[in-house]
């Protein structure tokens, strides 16, 4: 039988417009649907909008429409982007559909008749922009605690929720349950937030105050607080789902941002455990997109990329492709136009794309389009290697790394392209024209199953690649297909235009204006001496004291995002540097550790930490690698 997997995202203000974190976690969605679909799985994702609350009807009030006309036109512009996107949803709730807000009344009376709800007199700080009370002590500079906007001081008699009566439970149920939040990080923090006793939840807004919400089933002078609502519509979307049919209670993961954790690991399961219902199967929360600044990217700071904006550059393809590959679950990333256009022009125009126009031309030009049909070698290591791919992509994808299945696939792409350069089928052709078939033959049937490893991040581009490689176009498949097999002998490959263009760098907006061409060029740059065509001597580079040297220590230099300082042994004396490697690397993992180090670089200061040389490293993306000779070497050794 096949395993339920009943996904969510967030539902969405929809006083916002749709914006890159919006469109993140509903393509990591949609991408984690579509590859367990792959697996067989019995997939139900469901995302939709939050309507109601005091946002919603300050935006509609200014904008002269009510709130219901409000929401129907904002809900339409996540609808619209989503279907853009290529995000496959079953199901597409709104909190004002009455199929919600029936089970949120009913849900309410259900804990109220229970006696877990009461009638009391508060006094709180509360953030209309995350319509959430914080206490004094939650306040940071007065303001609210996470979106840093004002919060006003509000007393009222409210409804509340006893929250504070699940807290052991709900501390042993995270005990217990290890992978209950991802990353493990994120459950620690909620574990360490509910070391300090936990308060009842405030789940009313007096009418007179606010109207835009559910009313509570018992009081008419009230309505339902907004996140006891719309948390709600992830159980209340199971019982009236618009097909029919329905997904089992409890989901198996809710997606979320890290903004959102606490609704979502502490107001939530107790909510269910008040209404005698199962918590979630996992909660995981993502990091952030940065804009350059470090800042969140949100409507609010006046950053935000918007998808649409980006997709029709670059193509919608290619900027899931980017949002996947390029941020880490769990860690925030920088978000930069730059940092687009340097993943599609390596992974897609320099890997992918290259060996698909190599294979389907040299097919092409020689046998006619036809693919070979040729007996494959057992022992052959791109099949192999093929087998492992699959086999580790699937286990990325069960543990969410989807940043790892997407190089795990990619590596294998390399790999082939290395088969292929090396095996030159282009010359090969003229001696053994046989040879050069298997050898096209077997590159095409890998290049076949790393399409369909890529197929749940790039669905609109994969079936083109299936089509120049002569099968159906459909982007789905079964995970029977990602065998090594005879799939395509005697198919029509098709060579064309690349799918998968290079892109220009974008001009960066911090660049100094060109001058016009009218006006006379002004003072030329200095040329650099001797710089000509950019080559340097060897002298010049034998100025450059590169050696080996050990890790001895290293710590994190605090109050620093990056900054390690680490005691190196250079064979004959001993220095101390400081590496921007923090956030790489744990002091653990590189202790011990053969570099490279500039040995003659002038010593700096950074941070008031002194620094005697510079390492050497790589950065791919937002990864970076230290760089190590191969095998074992002694330290101070001069590298040559
Ligand atoms: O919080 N980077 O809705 P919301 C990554 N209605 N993801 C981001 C992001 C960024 N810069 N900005 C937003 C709400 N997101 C409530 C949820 S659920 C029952 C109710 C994503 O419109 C991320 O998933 O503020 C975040 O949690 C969500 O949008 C917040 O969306
Ligand atoms: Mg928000």
């Amino acid at each position: 039988m096949s395993k339920p997997f009943y996904i969510t995202t967030p539902l969405y203000y929809v006083n916002d417009e749709p914006h890159i974190g919006h469109a993140y976690t509903t393509v990591l969605a949609d991408t984690l649907a579509r590859y367990h679909r792959l697996f067989g799985d019995d997939v139900h994702l469901l995302t939709g909008t939050d309507e109601h609350g005091q946002k919603v009807a300050t935006a509609a009030e200014k904008l002269g429409r009510t709130p219901q006309e409000h929401c129907d036109i904002t809900s339409q512009k996540f609808v619209k982007v989503w279907s853009k996107l290529g995000i496959e949803y079953d199901d597409f709730i709104r909190t004002t559909e009455p199929r919600h807000t029936k089970i949120v009344q009913q849900i309410l009376q259900q804990i109220y008749d229970a006696g877990d709800i009461y009638k009391k007199d508060y006094e709180g700080w509360y953030s209309v922009f995350e319509e959430q009370f914080f206490t004094e002590k939650d306040l940071v500079d007065g303001k609210d605690p996470i979106s840093g906007r004002p919060v006003e001081l509000i007393r009222e008699t409210n409804y509340f929720f006893k929250m504070s009566k699940y807290q052991d439970w709900l501390i042993e149920h995270y005990e217990k349950n290890p992978d209950s939040i991802v990353p493990g990080f994120r459950r620690n923090e909620v574990l360490g937030f509910l070391r300090e006793p936990l308060g009842d939840l405030c789940i009313s807004r007096p009418k007179a105050r606010l109207s835009w919400g559910i009313e509570i089933p018992w009081d008419s002078e009230y309505v339902t607080y907004v996140w006891f609502d719309a948390l709600l519509n992830y159980y209340s979307a199971t019982l009236a789902p618009p097909d029919g049919k329905s997904p089992a209670w409890p989901a198996q993961y809710h997606l979320i941002g890290k903004d959102i954790l606490t609704t979502h690991s502490v107001y939530w399961p107790t909510m269910l455990k008040a209404a005698g219902l199962e918590p979630p199967e996992h909660i995981l929360a993502h990091g952030w997109w940065l804009a350059k600044d470090a800042a969140k990217m949100s409507k609010s700071s006046g950053n935000v990329v918007k998808p649409l904006d980006l997709a029709d550059v670059y193509g919608m393809d290619s900027f899931r492709y980017f949002l996947m590959r390029d941020m880490v679950v769990g860690q925030d990333a920088n978000f930069s136009e730059e940092n687009v256009v340097k993943r599609l022009n390596s992974d897609l125009a320099n890997d992918l794309g290259n060996l698909l126009n190599r294979v389907t031309k040299l097919l092409d030009q020689h046998f006619g389009g036809v693919v070979p049909d040729v007996e494959w070698d057992d022992e052959d290591p791109l099949v192999e290697l093929s087998k492992a791919t699959t086999h580790k992509v699937k286990q990325f994808v069960e543990d969410i790394q989807i940043h790892a299945a997407i190089e795990e696939t990619l590596q294998f792409v390399r790999a082939i392209n290395r088969d292929i350069t090396e095996a030159a089928p282009w010359t090969t052709v003229k001696t053994d024209k046989e040879q050069a078939g298997r050898d096209l033959a077997r590159a095409a049937e890998g290049l076949r199953i790393a399409a369909i490893l890529l197929a749940p991040v790039m669905p609109v581009m994969i079936p083109q690649v299936f089509e120049r490689l002569g099968v159906e176009a459909d982007p789905h498949r079964n995970w029977d297909d990602v065998e090594w097999g005879e799939k395509l002998a005697g198919r029509t490959a098709k060579y064309g235009d690349p799918l998968f263009p290079r892109h220009k760098k974008p001009e960066s907006p911090e660049a100094a204006p060109k001058p016009k061409s009218e006006s006379k060029p002004k003072k030329q740059p200095k040329p650099a001496p001797k710089a000509d065509d950019g080559l340097i001597s060897f002298d010049e580079f034998k100025r450059v004291d590169l050696r080996t040297a050990v890790v001895l220590a290293a710590e994190p230099i605090e109050d620093t995002d990056k900054l390690m300082q680490l005691q190196i042994d250079l064979g004959t004396e001993k220095r101390q540097l400081v590496a921007g490697i923090k956030q790489h690397y744990t002091p653990e993992q590189i202790v011990g550790k053969t570099i490279i180090v500039v040995a003659n670089l002038q010593p700096a200061k950074i941070r008031g930490v002194k620094s005697q040389g510079m390492l050497l490293a790589v950065r791919e993306g937002d990864n970076l690698r230290l760089l190590t000779p191969m095998d074992q070497v002694s330290p101070g050794l001069r590298v040559s």
